[in-house]
């Protein structure tokens, strides 16, 4: 990895926790993560919407060094739109980093490659990181077009983007039949895709661009081996799904450097 990329580890909780489990994973996390991990690697967490106001207090109140993140927004500040929730109200709440375009929302809400695009553009519009995942199903893995299929999904949501915006987002890897069943790409595989979405950047936005954005790896990523994963040139950093509730499992992925085994 380029020593000049931050790496970036982040928990996406998915729809676990209520806001009294949330305070209590994070105060743990806080209390096993030292100095060292934060300036080592960016931490973010995203819990639910229903928790953010309290982290946001109790990552004030206790100055940690976790950044939070939501895991979505719609792309329009306000209106007629029952059930979402605007980006400008998680600026608000302290929120730096938003997941958008995940494979669970894509699939299960029909979020589509240019509606993706719209949420990357509202959430840097209101000063906060896109986290924008990309990957290929089984089927388009078997027949040969998983690269492909994530390079259209990059070009899409970033065509419209300039350098200096895409030097500042953070792109996610996750191959959608890695996710939540225990099976890993290989480190190889993984480090295979992401080369081709950096390459992607650089034909779409451009070289600089290519070389400043993070790009994380996701799906069943374990304390085991997250380590494998970070050693990988392109890799900056882990979107870590299930192993993220549990606070002793996630500290060990984000000390990768040392429980390497
Ligand atoms: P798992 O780590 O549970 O496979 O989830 C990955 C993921 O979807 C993170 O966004």
């Amino acid at each position: 990895m380029a020593t000049e990329r931050l790496p970036i580890i982040s928990g996406n909780w998915k729809m676990n926790n209520n806001h009294f489990e949330a305070i209590q994973c994070v105060q743990k996390l806080a209390y096993l993560l030292q100095k060292e991990d934060f300036d080592a690697v960016e931490v973010t967490v995203h819990p639910p919407f229903t928790d953010l106001r309290s982290m946001q207090t109790l990552i004030d109140a206790d100055q940690l060094r976790i950044r939070l993140g939501a895991q979505n927004c719609h792309p329009e500040e306000k209106g007629a739109f029952t059930g979402e929730v605007s980006p400008v109200f998680l600026a608000k709440l302290g929120v730096h980093f938003v997941i958008v375009g995940h494979s669970e929302r894509r699939e299960h809400f029909g979020e589509t490659d240019e509606f993706v695009a719209r949420k990357v553009a509202a959430v840097q519009k209101h000063g906060m990181t896109p986290i924008l995942c990309v990957g290929e199903t089984l089927a388009e893995r078997e027949s040969g077009v998983a690269l492909d299929k994530v390079r259209h999904q990059v070009r899409v949501a970033l065509e419209k983007r300039s350098s200096d915006q895409v030097k500042s987002m953070v792109i996610a890897y996750e191959p959608i039949w890695a996710i939540g069943t225990g099976k890993n790409a290989t480190a190889t595989d993984a480090q295979e895709v992401v080369a081709a979405i950096r390459e992607e950047v650089a034909a779409v936005v451009s070289r600089p661009a290519a070389q400043s954005v993070r790009i994380q790896y996701g799906g069943s990523v374990k304390a085991g081996t997250a380590a494998e994963f970070m050693r990988q040139p392109d890799i900056d950093g882990l979107l870590v799904g299930g192993a993220s509730l549990d606070p002793t499992e996630f500290a060990r992925i984000v000390q990768y450097r040392r429980h390497a085994y």
